[in-house]
């Protein structure tokens, strides 16, 4: 299982690239504004320093909705860096940018996935991941981890070579449960990730075992 980190934070992504567990990042046009990156430039330089930090596997969004203005984006932002992912929205053209960047041999991270059979047309265009949104259906009422388990079963069904990306996800319990099903990768907030750290019998059996060994020094 892959662990990417959702974020497009410089410090956060270098804490998670330190815990040596750290597979990649998606970004998202929201988490670029979150931390103040405006125009083209500065949002490219900033993928730059992402990819400068991690492995591989960072994904950067496109923001045309035209097939035409996707195609030219991508094509930038995949020769920004080789560890570049393009994601692309799940809409009619970003569909064919899909299967052309496919055929290119540029990888792509399909998003904004809210059902099955939007997963079913990024596979067949050839997406590297797909992206269904688990903690946006929650909200909603809708079973954001049943959509993932559909997703993986029809995946299985035909050997796709698309990975599943779990993204939007909120807490430890969403990756747990996508680490049951085996999606092959989960986006999280680094407090997701460094939450799955977390048992109060670790620090109860720490706690005791120094103290054992400073009374065995007294
Ligand atoms: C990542 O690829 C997605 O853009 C992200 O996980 C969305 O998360 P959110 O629903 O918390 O904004």
């Amino acid at each position: 299982m892959k662990f990417f980190i959702d974020t497009a934070n410089l410090e956060e992504i270098k804490e998670a690239q330190a815990l040596g567990i750290l597979d990649g990042v998606t970004t998202n046009p929201s988490l670029m504004a979150k931390e103040g990156i405006k125009g083209k430039k500065n949002i490219y330089r900033h993928y730059q320093a992402i990819c400068a930090i991690v492995d591989d596997n960072v994904s950067a969004e496109v923001i045309a909705t035209d097939y035409a203005g996707m195609i030219k984006e991508g094509t930038e932002l995949a020769a920004l860096d080789s560890k570049i992912v393009v994601k692309v929205p799940l809409i009619e053209d970003g569909i064919k940018a899909i299967k052309y960047f496919s055929e290119k041999g540029i990888r792509t991270n399909a998003t904004l996935v809210f059902s099955a059979g939007q997963a079913l047309l990024a596979a067949k265009a050839g997406a590297t991941y797909v992206s269904p949104f688990v903690g946006r259906l929650d909200d909603i009422s809708e079973d954001g981890m049943a959509l993932i388990e559909q997703i993986i079963t029809i995946f299985d069904n035909y050997g796709f070579a698309t990975e599943v990306l779990a993204a939007s996800i909120r807490h430890t319990m969403h990756i747990i449960e996508c680490a049951e099903m085996g999606a092959d990768v989960a986006t999280c907030p680094l407090k997701a990730i460094k939450g799955l750290l977390n048992h109060p019998l670790t620090d109860i059996g720490l706690a005791k075992f120094l103290s054992d060994y400073r009374k065995s020094q007294e």
